[in-house]
Order: C-alpha cells, then sequence, then structure tokens
C-alpha cells in the first residue's frame, strides 16, 4: 500500500500544500501565491504574508485532499514547514498542520524548509542517490551541502551576506523590474550581451560565498549611468548580472564536487530556475564527467510537495514530532564541517 503524506508550506508569501505518495509522487500540488500583492510594496511584507496565510490555508488544504481523491483517513503523516522563514506565516502552517494531526490523529512531522527544497530533486528523478554535493539558492539562501547519505547533511559552505536571489532581486527592483525580478532578468539577458558591463565576481574566502558586493557594485554603476544621462540597454545589464551571479555559483559547486570527489550535482531553490545556471552547470558537469539534476520550474520555487517528500522519509525513518512543535525563524539544517 502507498504511504501518502499531506505536506503543508507557508514560510514566505506562498500559502502550499500537496499530497505526496510514498516521498516521490506528486497526487496534488496546490499554490496560492500572494506575489501580485507584495509586488506593490517591492517585497514581501511579513504581516500582510501571515494575513493571507490565514485566508487561504484551509482553501488550499481542501483542494490538495480533492485534487489527490483521499481522505484524512488515508494519510499515514502529515508534514509541515518548521523553519527557517517569517515567523508569522510559519506559524499559519503549524497551527493548521497541528490541529488536522491532533483531530484524525495524524502522525506530524516537522521540516525544515531547505531540506524540502533538496527533496524537490527527489521527487523530479528517480536516478539521484547521494553521496551528492547540492547547490540550494533562493531568495534567503546560498547553501552549498555535501549529503553522503539520505538525510544527512554537512554545510560545505553559505553566503556571508545577501543570497543569490536577494541579489537578482534588489539590482533588478533598480532596474525598475516589478519583483521579484530574478525571472524577469533571465527573460531579458537571453537577448543580452554577458560583457557589456564589468561587474565583480565575488569570491569568498573557501566555499562561501558573498552577493553584497556585487548587489552594491551594480546599483552604483547604475547611478552613475544615469547620473551621466548615458543610456542603460537593460538587455545587457541584466546579462552582465547574471553572469557574475552565475560564474561564482558555478564555479563554487564544482570547486565543492571535485574536492570531495562527488559524481552527482543537484540543484534546488527558486534560482535554480534560471536558465544560464542551469545551461551553465550542464556544460561543465558534462565535460566533468559529473551527472547533473534539476527539479521542473514548479518544483524549484516554494511548494508543498517538495515537504510532503522531505517528510516523507522523515517519517520512514521513524521520527515524529510532538504537539508543541514550533517555528523557528532561523532553523539550520546542518552543522558546518569542521
Ligand atoms: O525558493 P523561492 O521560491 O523562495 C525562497 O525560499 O526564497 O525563491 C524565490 C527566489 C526569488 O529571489 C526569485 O527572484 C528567484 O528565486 N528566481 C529566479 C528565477 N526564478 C525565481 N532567479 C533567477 N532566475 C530565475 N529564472
Ligand atoms: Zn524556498
Amino acid at each position: 500500500m502507498k504511504q501518502l503524506v499531506l505536506g503543508i508550506e507557508t514560510s514566505c508569501d506562498e500559502t502550499a500544500a500537496s499530497v505526496v505518495a510514498d516521498g516521490r509522487e506528486v497526487l496534488s500540488n496546490v499554490i496560492a501565491s500572494q506575489i501580485d500583492l507584495h509586488r506593490l510594496y517591492g517585497g514581501v511584507v511579513p504581516e500582510i504574508a501571515s494575513r493571507k496565510h490565514v485566508e487561504a490555508i484551509i482553501p488550499v488544504i481542501d483542494r490538495a485532499m480533492q485534487e489527490a481523491n483521499v481522505t484524512y483517513e488515508d494519510l499515514s503523516a502529515i508534514a509541515v514547514t518548521q523553519g527557517p522563514g517569517l515567523v508569522g506565516s510559519l506559524l499559519v502552517g503549524l497551527s493548521a498542520a497541528k490541529a488536522l494531526a491532533y483531530a484524525k490523529r495524524i502522525p506530524l512531522i516537522g521540516v525544515n524548509h531547505i531540506e524540502g527544497h533538496i527533496y524537490a530533486n527527489f521527487l523530479a528523478h528517480r536516478a539521484v542517490e547521494p553521496p551528492l554535493v547540492c547547490l540550494t539558492v533562493s531568495g534567503g539562501h546560498t547553501d552549498l551541502l555535501h549529503i553522503p547519505a539520505v538525510g544527512s547533511y554537512t554545510v560545505l559552505g553559505r553566503t556571508r551576506d545577501d543570497a543569490a536571489g536577494e541579489a537578482f532581486d534588489k539590482v533588478g527592483r533598480v532596474l525598475g523590474l516589478p519583483y521579484p525580478a530574478g525571472p524577469q532578468i533571465d527573460a531579458l539577458a537571453v537577448r543580452g550581451d554577458p560583457n557589456a558591463y564589468p561587474l565583480p565576481r565575488a569570491l569568498a574566502e573557501g566555499l562561501d560565498f558573498s552577493f553584497s558586493g556585487l548587489k552594491t557594485a551594480a546599483i552604483n554603476m547604475l547611478h552613475n549611468l544615469r547620473q551621466r544621462g548615458e543610456e542603460i540597454d537593460i538587455a545587457d545589464f541584466a546579462a552582465s548580472l547574471q553572469e557574475a551571479i552565475v560564474d561564482v555559483l558555478v564555479a563554487k559547486t564544482m570547486q565543492a564536487a571535485t574536492e570531495l570527489d562527488v559524481s552527482v550535482i543537484i540543484m534546488s531553490g527558486g534560482v535554480a530556475a534560471n536558465t544560464r545556471l542551469r545551461t551553465k552547470f550542464t556544460e561543465l558537469t558534462q565535460q566533468a564527467g559529473i551527472r547533473f539534476f534539476y527539479p521542473p520550474v514548479e518544483l524549484c520555487t516554494d511548494n508543498a510537495a517538495m515537504i510532503a517528500s522531505a517528510g516523507y522519509f522523515r517519517w520512514a525513518r521513524g521520527e515524529r514530532a510532538e504537539l508543541d512543535l514550533d517555528a523557528v525563524p532561523g532553523l539550520r539544517l546542518a552543522q558546518r564541517q569542521g
């Protein structure tokens, strides 16, 4: 019999619920996005996010159950994002998950959001097996992880300041693009020259990342060009910014795979939807004889299928959360190596 897990995700600005069978088969994947609302303010407003989650959570869960054509009696577990994320947003998903778990007597599993992003790859590709190196890049995170076995994580490097997605979004805002700017920069860059505007490659020490220097350099360059009355080619600028971010992400991930002698690389998080990042990784991993996987776009950005999948593997290992499970905004996935 298939083991069904209901996943619930509300860590940022997407209210999401999904039913997944045996950790790999998506039966439903419902996402209510608040992006249009936050776009008015140029970024996520936490208070508004919490309120919208409260409105959306029950209908979203109901729809996920209906589309999967299952009842609560069919569920083996309910998996919910515990952190990292906005505390008010996390609490909405957690409260719903705990209430359902208690009322229907279903085991509860707490999932780390970043762990969820990793499992998007397990949902999309059966061939993904550790040991591997994983690059998780989103609006809030840039983490390079070593995953020697399922459920075991070591942080090899992370950003010391801004996340890669933040660099896309904040520079994009100055370019006049709506939030989130990442997808638009991706689309514009296709017809731009990546060498048109010289931007720095921030190579922080070891396998760590740093994007605030690039962000500031790009924003200063835009201000200076505007002050001098020079015309800015938006496609060229998008391509130059994208190339500077992609170069560093790919170089450090390849370096990690080489140092650890690992032959599988996976990528996850919203920025993993970036076309240039995918192409460059594909080229370099092919040359190096490394297998490379990434999820389809709908599983790259925030969703609950990835939470249900990660939750299934925790459930299968016998893990259970108590009903006092709390939101942890700064939840860490793993300790740093060394
Ligand atoms: O994983 P996600 O949905 O939410 C977080 O957990 O942060 O990631 C959202 C981030 C945003 O910064 C967005 O601009 C970026 O992912 N993003 C992209 C692309 N699609 C989404 N960045 C570059 N290229 C894309 N195609
Ligand atoms: Zn995310």
